[in-house]
């Protein structure tokens, strides 16, 4: 019998309707569109402003996306992973309301926190879920309202974050197309630099930290920056290496949109032509969780079946890595 890999074999995505420009920005804090272009690449991001919505309405509509293109009976589907840092609520999965509003009801579902890099961490949860046999339907969707724990006030972090969510269907596969290898790193000592202090177990919510903003998202952008050249990019290197691939192997870079100076470098260090580096960052910003899903969906009519796609992150905790995958579908 041949071996199973886990193939991608749909996607699907949405942003939300309401567009924040560099424009708008400027008038918010003290910044200015030719700065926040040059040190990131970002013009707009897209902002989910319905009260009550949250990060599962974004799920939530690009799964259906998904299952509207694919014409498949969502009852089929037999879990669903929600990869996000910014669930609905602190207590009960944003996973588990998904699921069940897209009528996924044969379904398990959970949520996967790893920062930005969630939804890489995703792809080896769901690919090994796949691999193992167990399942034949896994829905993996990275969503983000990241809007919900940004300082509007702080200029180092709400130029770079948006809003967003990106679905990918994961089936078995006995041409060995999927994926094929990841290398996955986490080091903890990172965690002081980038980090919303408060509302969790440690610093539970206080009114005086409130008053301080602890709340939000805080990021001391240069020590991140320097951690995310060099380990997005080194990530990338060693899953080159380790499968014997040469740039001209590799079809396409699927690298997460924090910032457009960070996805150059690994580009470079692999010495890859810009036309073979998807990139979305101008249009959405940093949406966490959603980036990679997003890029795959503005994409996919230029993915041709068998196509080598390298896939890396790099988020807070730190947590980063890179996935060696084959595209499977025209
Ligand atoms: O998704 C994973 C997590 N996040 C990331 O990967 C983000 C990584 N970091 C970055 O992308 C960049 O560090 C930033 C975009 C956040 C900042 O860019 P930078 O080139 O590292 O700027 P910096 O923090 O070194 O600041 C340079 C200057 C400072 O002024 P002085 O001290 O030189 O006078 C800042 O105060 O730019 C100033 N600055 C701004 N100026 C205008 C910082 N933010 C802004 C701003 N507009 N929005």
């Amino acid at each position: 019998m041949s071996k199973i890999s886990a193939a991608i074999t749909a996607v699907g995505a949405y942003v939300p309707e309401y567009i924040l420009t560099n424009q708008i920005l400027e008038t918010m804090v003290d910044t200015n569109d030719e700065w926040i272009t040059s040190r990131t690449g970002i013009k707009e991001r897209r902002i989910l402003k319905d009260e009550g919505k949250g990060t599962s309405f974004l799920a939530i509509q690009a799964a259906k996306n998904l299952i509207n293109k694919k014409g498949i009976d969502p009852k089929d589907i037999e879990l669903v992973i929600v990869a996000t840092a910014t669930p609905d609520m602190k207590a009960a999965s944003t996973a588990s309301y998904t699921a069940s509003e897209i009528g996924a009801t044969n379904a398990f579902s959970f949520d996967m926190d790893a920062a930005c890099s969630s939804f890489l961490y995703g792809m080896s949860v769901a690919a090994s879920y796949i691999e193992s046999g167990r399942y034949k339907n896994v829905l993996l969707i990275g969503a983000d309202k990241m809007s919900s724990i940004i300082n509007y006030k702080d200029r180092a972090t709400c130029i770079i974050f948006g809003d967003g969510a990106g679905a990918v269907l994961f089936e078995p596969n006995t041409e060995n197309l999927g994926f094929q290898d990841e290398y996955l790193r986490s080091d903890g000592t990172g965690r002081e630099f980038l980090q919303a202090t408060y509302g969790g177990s440690s610093f539970p919510i206080t009114h005086e930290a409130m008053d301080e903003g602890g709340q939000y998202a805080f990021q001391e952008g240069r020590t991140v920056f320097k951690n995310a050249v060099f380990n997005m990019a080194d990530a990338a290197v060693k899953i080159l290496e380790r499968n014997n691939l040469t740039k001209d192997d590799v079809n396409w870079l699927v690298a997460h949109q924090a910032n457009k100076r960070i996805i150059d470098a690994t580009a470079q260090r692999i010495e890859l032509e810009e036309e073979k580096v998807m990139l979305n960052i101008h249009k959405y910003g940093n949406t966490t969780s959603a980036t990679l899903p997003l890029l795959l969906s503005d994409y996919e009519s230029q993915l041709k079946k068998g196509d080598n796609l390298i896939f890396a992150a790099f988020g807070g905790g730190f947590n980063w890595g890179s996935i060696y995958l084959k595209w499977a579908y025209n």
